[in-house]
This record gives C-alpha cells, sequence and structure tokens, in this order.
C-alpha cells in the first residue's frame, strides 16, 4: 500500500491556483497498459503516480511508485488512492460510481463520476447522445428476451446486440440476422448474461473513425487529427461538440462511423486513452499520455500536430503461443520500429501484450515498416 504523499497542488496566499505542478501525485484507477503509458509519461514530466488495480502485478505496478491492490468496486481503497494524490484520473471506464465519488471527497476526479455515468451504460450514453442532439444509428433498448426479439423483427435486418455495460474490444456483443432471431432470442439472451441490452440496426460502414480530443478545466481543447482527409473537419467539430457538452476534463476519444452515404455517426465514447491512438507517441509533437496528464494537470495542453507518419501493430498473446519466443531482435532491425511491451506475465489468445510501432517518410512506409516486424517475429 502506498506511503501517503503529502499533497502539493498549491494554493499560495488567497489565489487558488489550480495547476497540479510535477512533484505533485497523480492516482491512476486502473493499472493496465494504458495506465502503465499515462503513468511513464506523467514520471517523464517528474509526476509521482500510484495505481488501484485488482491485480498486484498490473503492467503499470512496474513503474509507479505504488499500487493499491483492489477491485474497482471497493470504494475504500478508491478514497485511500485519492488521499495521497493531487489528482485522480482512470484508465477504464469500469470504476463503480461509488469508487468514482468517495475519491472526489479527496481529490479532483477527472473525468468526473457524473460523465463515467454516462459512459458506462449504453442505454443511458445512446440517451445521452440522441437528446443532445449528437448524429447516432437506430436503436432499440430491450430488457427481456422477448424484447430482444421483437426489436430485431421491427429493424428487419441484420442488427448488433450489445449488453449494456462492461464490453469491451468487441466482447459481449453477437451480430445477428431477423430470419434467426425469433427462434433464438432466448439464447442470445442468454449468452449476453441475461441481462438488458441494446439492440442496434447494422450500418453500411465505409470507415470506422476515431478522434482523440482533450480537454482541460475551463474548456481549452485540442482535437487530434484523425486518420481521414475528407470528412476530417466534420468529425473534429462533432467530437468538440461532443467534449465541450460532457464538460469533460482529460481525454475522449469519439469512435464514429462513416457511412456509404457519407454520413457521420457517432458509435461509443471513451474516456481514456486510446488503442487506436497509441500511435501518437510516435507521431505527434504530444502523445495522448502525455496529453491526459496536461488536461487532469490543468497545464496548458500540448500541441497535437502531425510530425512524422506512425503506424502501430498490437501484439496479442497468440504470438508467444507459437513453437518461439517472439523474434523481437529480427523486428528491431528494421527502420524506425520501437518495441513497446507492457510485461504482463501471461500470454493469452487475443490478450494485448504489446505493440510494434514504426515511423517512415509516408504513412504508407510507416504501415509497410510496422509489418515487416510484426512478420519477422
Ligand atoms: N451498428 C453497427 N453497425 C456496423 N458495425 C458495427 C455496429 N456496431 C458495432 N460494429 C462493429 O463492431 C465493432 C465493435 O463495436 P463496439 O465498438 O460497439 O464494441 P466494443 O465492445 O466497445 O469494442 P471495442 O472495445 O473494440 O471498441 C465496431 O468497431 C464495428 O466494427
Ligand atoms: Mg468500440
Amino acid at each position: 500500500m502506498a506511503a501517503r504523499a503529502t499533497k502539493r497542488s498549491a494554493q499560495y496566499g488567497a489565489a487558488f491556483v489550480s495547476a497540479i505542478l510535477p512533484g505533485a501525485t497523480i492516482g491512476i484507477l486502473g493499472g493496465g497498459q494504458l495506465g502503465r503509458m499515462t503513468a511513464m509519461a506523467a514520471r517523464s514530466s517528474g509526476y509521482r503516480v500510484q495505481v488501484l488495480d485488482p491485480d498486484r502485478s498490473c503492467p503499470a505496478s512496474f513503474v509507479v511508485d505504488s499500487c493499491f491492490t483492489a477491485s474497482f468496486d471497493d470504494a475504500h481503497a478508491a478514497a485511500d488512492l485519492a488521499r495521497g494524490s493531487d489528482v485522480v484520473t482512470l484508465e477504464i471506464e469500469q470504476i463503480s460510481l461509488a469508487s468514482l465519488e468517495e475519491a472526489a471527497r479527496h481529490a479532483p476526479v477527472r473525468p468526473e463520476a457524473a460523465v463515467l455515468k454516462i459512459v458506462q451504460d449504453r442505454i443511458r450514453q445512446k440517451s445521452w447522445l440522441q437528446s443532445s442532439g449528437f448524429p447516432i444509428g437506430e436503436w432499440s433498448p430491450a430488457a427481456s428476451a422477448q424484447e430482444l426479439g421483437a426489436a430485431v423483427q421491427r429493424f428487419a435486418r441484420d442488427c448488433f446486440i450489445k449488453s449494456r455495460s462492461g464490453g469491451y474490444d468487441g466482447r459481449s456483443q453477437i451480430r445477428v440476422q431477423p430470419s434467426s432471431a425469433s427462434a433464438s432470442a432466448d439464447e442470445l439472451w442468454k449468452a449476453l448474461g441475461s441481462r438488458p441490452c441494446v439492440v442496434e440496426l447494422a450500418l453500411p460502414l465505409e470507415q470506422e473513425i476515431s478522434v482523440l480530443v482533450a480537454r482541460r478545466p475551463g474548456s481549452e481543447a485540442v482535437v487530434y487529427p484523425p486518420a481521414l482527409n475528407h470528412h476530417e473537419e466534420q468529425a473534429s467539430d462533432l467530437a468538440l461538440q461532443i467534449s465541450q457538452q460532457l464538460q469533460i476534463v482529460g481525454l475522449l476519444v469519439i469512435e464514429m462511423f462513416l457511412l456509404k452515404d457519407g454520413r457521420l455517426l457517432v458509435n461509443e465514447l471513451a474516456p481514456r486513452p486510446h488503442n487506436s491512438y497509441h500511435a501518437s507517441e510516435r507521431a505527434c509533437v504530444t502523445s495522448q499520455f502525455e496529453q491526459a496528464v496536461r488536461a487532469i494537470c490543468d497545464l496548458p495542453l500540448g500541441d497535437a500536430s502531425l510530425i512524422k507518419p506512425a503506424a502501430i501493430s498490437n501484439l496479442l498473446g497468440d504470438v508467444w503461443l507459437g513453437h518461439h519466443p517472439p523474434a523481437f531482435d529480427r523486428a528491431l532491425a528494421i527502420p524506425g520500429v520501437r518495441l513497446h511491451l507492457y510485461e504482463k506475465s501471461v500470454p493469452r489468445p487475443g490478450r494485448k501484450m504489446g505493440h510494434l510501432s514504426a515511423i517512415g517518410d509516408t504513412a504508407q512506409e510507416a504501415v509497410h515498416r510496422v509489418l515487416k516486424a510484426r512478420a519477422a517475429l
């Protein structure tokens, strides 16, 4: 458990100085790879870092000052983390609201519980997006197997059924055809844990776009350039509007669908660093992790513009499960390639163990290099 750090957020005379300056302690709820890389950026700028995670050997544990081993619904542990921190942030959505609220009694929690309350629950999130006037696809909540079957019949086209909470990396969701749904509504309902879910019309996608926005208290915001040119401006505007409406402090990734008819719809929100912006560490003036630190510490946000094209390739546990240890030496012989490992001890199929990144003179060159490095393993 943590030694209690002295709080350093400065209060000079009567005037409250809101910037949380280096030397202060950042508490992170969640010690996975996103927490680890945020912690590394924070340390680079001279912050102390402590994390809370159920796994005592979580990826962040190797790079932080202290680690609280507790579950994400342990509000007492969250309060302990916050008591020794000047600001608290998170790297995963699945933190209980009670933990966030308890932590907020001791230190600012950024993003705050009100944002997480909306984002954690697909029904609440979609209702919020809709009532705030943001474009989303057709959907229907379903609170029983019958409602689920009826919604699929009503849409009469392919649908995605997603559990209301707790899904990530495409888990907790099933694609169904209307012809098979009425017979198997009960099975589908059971397969998703017999819990409320949402039924979404499957949309004809041209492209998927994720836009990252960083926002600090007082509403300064910076949006990262999305990879897709045409719709860049529209996607950036939409992302800024959503972050403003949410009043979020920290990072927000907006996953969007560009449809074949040119419409841009919001898929879902993630109030944290995101796998699709790992390349920002190599490509941008300010990485998403440094930006997260600046935003939550109320420091001027960094420039998000591109320095050099970069690409990444996730390294899943499958790579370790072959006959040989991964040949990282061969991968690193390719120019511009860097290895990022998360220090997860047990490789499992589908588990994100690390990633490779590559820079190049063009986006194509970066992609080519990273794929070549991946193939060399
Ligand atoms: N309504 C839809 N129409 C078409 N494709 C969809 C739809 N919903 C989801 N998908 C596809 O499934 C993917 C995962 O969906 P979603 O982002 O909702 O789930 P998730 O569990 O949060 O996954 P992740 O953690 O990868 O974001 C999307 O990126 C998209 O490719
Ligand atoms: Mg998603």
